[in-house]
């Protein structure tokens, strides 16, 4: 082992235990969330719909927390993660992961934004977040009203960019993408030590 130090930073060789879990877990909840927005676009009446689009505001306001404790996390570690290809792949790889953050952060902030702005309040796990104040804010309410739903399917998309990626690093090309994601170093035969 090169590192016996404690592996809650990233490095270069792989993720730490921290961006682990918070990529992995955020995974997990973007899959909730485009489900309940899938249904919501099918059919809003089912009972299936009804159940999962309960959930809608309140993940996605979680998701609005995660982004932003991903993102500090994310630029207190820039300086030592993995490095990316150099070239065209890398630079896609580079610009690919910044888009992936504009959208995770635009996303569920235009939509707190509009619940804000509509006056009716807004409650995430049964937990206040703020008040309805009975005043409709315009400014705040179209943004989401134009952009919310659009820029979700483009995250959704671009989120099946990345996986498809992820994937053929690991398995056409049988490179160390993804085990620096999964185990946070490489695979023991791809080791320099
Ligand atoms: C990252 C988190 C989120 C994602 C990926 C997401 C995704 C989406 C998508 C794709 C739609 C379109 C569904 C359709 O066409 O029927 C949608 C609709 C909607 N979302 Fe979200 N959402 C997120 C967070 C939120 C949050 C935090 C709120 C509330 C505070 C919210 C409230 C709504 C509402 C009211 C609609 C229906 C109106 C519309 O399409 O704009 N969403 N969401
Ligand atoms: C099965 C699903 C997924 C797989 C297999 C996967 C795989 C990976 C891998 C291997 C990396 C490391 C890439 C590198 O070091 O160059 C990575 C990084 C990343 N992934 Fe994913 N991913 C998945 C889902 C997602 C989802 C749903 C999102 C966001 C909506 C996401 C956002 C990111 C971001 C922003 C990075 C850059 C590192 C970071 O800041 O966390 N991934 N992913």
């Amino acid at each position: 082992m090169t590192h016996e130090h404690s592996t809650l930073f990233d490095h270069p060789e792989g993720y730490g235990s921290v961006s682990r879990a918070l990529h992995w877990l955020m995974a997990l909840l973007f899959a909730w969330q485009f489900l309940s927005a899938m249904l919501h676009a099918i059919d809003r009446e089912m009972p299936v719909t009804r159940f999962f689009w309960s959930w809608h505001m309140s993940v996605g306001f979680l998701l609005l927390i995660a982004v932003i404790l991903r993102g500090v996390w994310a630029l207190i570690n820039l300086g030592n993660r993995p490095a990316h290809a150099t070239g065209f792949l890398g630079t896609a790889a580079r610009l690919g992961h910044v888009a992936l953050y504009v959208l995770m952060a635009a996303v569920p902030l235009l939509a707190t934004l509009r619940a804000y702005g509509s006056g009716r309040g807004l409650s995430a796990f049964g937990i206040q977040i703020f008040a309805g104040s009975g005043d409709r804010i315009p400014a705040l309410v179209e943004p989401a009203n134009i952009a919310h739903g659009f820029l979700g399917w483009a995250l959704l998309v671009l989120v099946a960019g990345h996986v498809t990626m992820a994937l053929t690093h690991a398995f056409l090309w049988r490179e160390d993408t993804l085990t620096r994601m999964l185990r946070g170093r490489p695979a023991p035969a791809a080791r320099a030590d």
